[in-house]
């Protein structure tokens, strides 16, 4: 259901690969509130990906962008006010990647080269697209900027390795950059920790499947689907979240405020019985199964 709460309004969206793509789901919404967008990717992923069809829906085009790149950019907000005719009033980052994990590297056994990469990637690039954004005068007053983060910034779950602490920079950097462009331009920034979701990029943590099912069973609501988070993420582009800002918004169903479930308390128990029976046939060595 449409509310006609982007009226008006225009936007930058990064990360839609394919039509899992959370990035994907926002830009169909964003539209079908009244917004115009650009979307943005990288040159593979334009070719791998299906944006096209995205761009073709949403009748915009899709500017190539390596969002560790100043110089990209650049060119990026200049095509982007070109094709606005102006200034726009939102932007998504939607964009994460690592090179460890996608290696298999594990947390104790980081390639540093790698990690450089993850974080120039996953946060550091949300730094960069701010303060082009904001050098060249790119988003109106009173805008919106939304990142999307994952709760593994505050606690350990087995398997997000270098990401976690992509995103923990992430957050820091909402904060941080959300203080100096709300007091001169009343833009806010804020970061979504979502729910895990089947993604191509969510597929890349290690055993998303149980984590998604952990979080199921966890969370009061039940996991947010990409399509949940689209919704979410247009309130915060609209005018009804003009004195949100600086804030790590959990979109999780409630799992980051649960302790211990009843529905995840059975699942475990049932577990534990099945280890004290094949206890000899455990898979792992003793730390690994902690
Ligand atoms: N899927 C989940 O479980 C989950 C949960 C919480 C948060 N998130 C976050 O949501 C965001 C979107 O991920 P998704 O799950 O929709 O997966 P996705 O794979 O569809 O999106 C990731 C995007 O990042 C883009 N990207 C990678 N390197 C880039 C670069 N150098 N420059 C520009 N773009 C680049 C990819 O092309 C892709 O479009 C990410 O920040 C991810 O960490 C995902």
């Amino acid at each position: 259901m449409a509310y006609n709460l982007l009226k008006g309004k225009k936007g930058l969206i990064f990360g839609a690969l394919n039509e899992q793509s959370i990035a994907w789901k926002v830009a169909e919404r964003a539209v079908e509130e009244g917004a115009e967008i650009v979307l943005t990717n990288t040159a593979v992923s334009i070719r791998m990906g299906t944006i096209g069809r995205l761009a073709e829906k949403c009748r915009t085009i899709v500017v190539p962008a390596d969002a560790t790149s100043v110089a990209d950019l650049e060119n990026l907000m200049d095509r982007t006010m070109e094709h606005f005719g102006g200034k726009f009033d939102f932007m998504l980052h939607s964009i994460g990647m690592s090179p460890n994990v996608r290696k298999g590297r594990t947390y104790d056994d980081l390639d540093y080269d790698y990690l450089s990469k993850t974080l120039d990637i996953s946060a550091i690039s949300f730094h960069k697209a701010i303060q082009v954004a904001r050098k060249k005068d790119a988003i109106n007053d009173w805008g919106s900027i939304v990142a999307l983060s994952y709760i593994a910034a505050q606690r350990t779950l087995y398997g997000y390795n270098d990401m976690a602490d992509a995103k923990a920079l992430l957050e820091s950097i909402a904060r941080s950059f959300g203080y100096i462009y709300g007091r001169e331009k009343h833009v806010r920034i804020n970061t979504v920790s979502q729910s895990p979701t089947q993604t191509t990029a969510g597929s890349g943590v290690l055993g998303l499947g149980d984590l998604m099912s952990f979080a199921e069973n966890m969370s009061p609501l039940g996991n947010a689907s990409a399509e949940d988070c689209a919704d979410y993420v247009l309130t915060l582009f609209s005018d009804l979240t003009r004195k949100v800002t600086m804030q790590n918004l959990y979109h999780d169903g409630g799992f980051s405020s649960m302790g211990m479930s009843r529905r995840a308390m059975k699942t475990y128990e049932k577990g534990m019985r099945f280890d004290d029976v094949h206890q000899n046939q455990y898979p792992f060595g003793k730390e690994e199964t902690k």
